[in-house]
């Protein structure tokens, strides 16, 4: 059998294969941030097509921290029956689920939350907006706020959980000095800049409690100027580590308060070789961190998973826009048929997201 479809172990969560589906806003969440029916099938769909993890979209911990329409919400019990569904329609078909834990701080829009966004520092947003620096008793709610979303999260079902680190979002505005000026005890050093995320990690873990899985998804670097280094990256991993979390997922790119995205590569891979956006970050970490390594971005053939796999570049695979394009991706693979995804990486799926429309594959409705 390839070690691409051996069982393991995560944080002790048995998972059947080593494919993650990448966790990805659908923007089909009911308009209060309610799961839908809709996302019930999605899950419902990608466990058919055995994915041994699922990681949810990302759910706002608290109402200032929404970013998007369509967005899950996971600051109130009251949402957490419909998640449960979603729960269910995983463990139906043996798949294992992750909630994600965010908080979009000075991406939050004003307009959507309708009260002023926050983040680690004051932050020009939109032409005449702003986001204002999080006070410490802010700070001091947000991780509570992170810990009760866990316990519900777990109540409801989930795997375990995930903390968005990434992506120029609240945490990792926290950790990248292009967002983060503070000059308390959250700003400056590395080691300041990352204590936010390692009080969060603290009180989930208390709030869960031992044998719970909580994982993160980190950036591999910024990609913009002033932003989180790979350095950098390697220290928090070992802070988290030293914390005692049970898995990393690696990305990049950051979208700054203008909107602008740096990620980590334009267009659209053309050569397997090109594939992995992250392959020097992952053989870094991999020579100085021991936590379980996820990693996405851009990989989209069965060959190129396996040799991630194969020679321990990486512990386990993660896909987001494959599996838009096609959500049984993995058991064509698993039943022989390697031929590698059509996703074209174009990222036109975000378009009717955005537009209120939900997820679909824009490419393959226009071919
Ligand atoms: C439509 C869409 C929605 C996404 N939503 C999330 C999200 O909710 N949380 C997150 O951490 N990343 C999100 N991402 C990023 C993906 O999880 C992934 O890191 C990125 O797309 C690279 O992987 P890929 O090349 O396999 O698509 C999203 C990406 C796309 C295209
Ligand atoms: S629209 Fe483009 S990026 Fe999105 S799933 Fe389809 S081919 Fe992939």
């Amino acid at each position: 059998m390839p070690q691409l479809f051996e069982t393991t172990s995560l944080g002790g969560m048995t998972l059947e294969n080593r494919f993650v589906r990448s966790a990805t806003w659908e923007g089909m969440a009911a308009e209060d941030g309610s799961c839908t029916a809709a996302l019930v099938d999605i899950t419902a769909e990608l466990a058919r097509g055995e994915i041994g993890l699922i990681i949810s979209s990302h759910t706002f911990v608290s109402p200032e921290g929404r970013s998007s329409i369509g967005q899950l919400a996971g600051y109130d019990e009251r949402f957490f029956d419909g998640l449960r569904q979603m729960v269910r329609a995983a463990h139906c078909h043996d798949s294992k689920i992750v909630l994600q834990l965010g908080h979009a701080g000075v991406r939050s829009p004003t307009l959507l939350t309708k009260q002023s966004a926050v983040g680690p520092s004051c932050q020009a947003t939109a032409p005449g907006e702003s986001a204002r620096a999080m006070t410490l008793e802010e700070i001091d709610g947000l991780i509570r706020a992170f810990g009760d979303a866990a316990v519900r999260g777990k109540d409801a079902g989930f795997d375990g959980v995930q903390i968005h680190l990434a992506h120029g979002y609240l945490l990792s505005q926290f950790l990248s000095p292009y967002f983060n000026k503070r000059t308390d005890d959250y700003g400056g050093s590395v080691e300041n800049r990352a204590r936010i995320v390692l009080r969060i990690l603290d009180q989930v873990r208390n709030s869960v409690g031992e044998g719970f899985p909580v994982l993160v998804k980190l950036n591999a670097e910024d990609f913009i100027d002033n932003g989180l280094t790979v350095e950098e990256m390697l220290q928090v991993s070992a802070m988290l580590e030293a914390a005692g979390i049970d898995g990393i997922e690696l990305s990049g790119g950051t979208t700054d308060p203008a909107g602008d995205e740096h990620p980590v590569r334009e267009g659209t891979p053309t050569t397997e070789a090109e594939e992995v956006y992250y392959r020097d970050h992952a053989r870094q970490y991999k020579e100085r961190i021991g936590v379980p390594l996820i990693l996405v971005g851009g990989i989209r053939s069965y060959t190129v998973a396996e040799e991630l796999i194969d020679s321990g570049l990486t512990d386990y695979v993660a896909l987001c826009r494959p599996l838009i394009r096609e959500p049984g991706l993995v058991a064509r693979w698993k039943s022989g048929d390697t031929r590698p995804s059509e996703c074209g990486s174009c990222a036109a799926c975000l378009v009717p997201i955005r537009a209120g429309k939900g997820m679909y594959c824009v490419a393959a409705r226009s071919a």
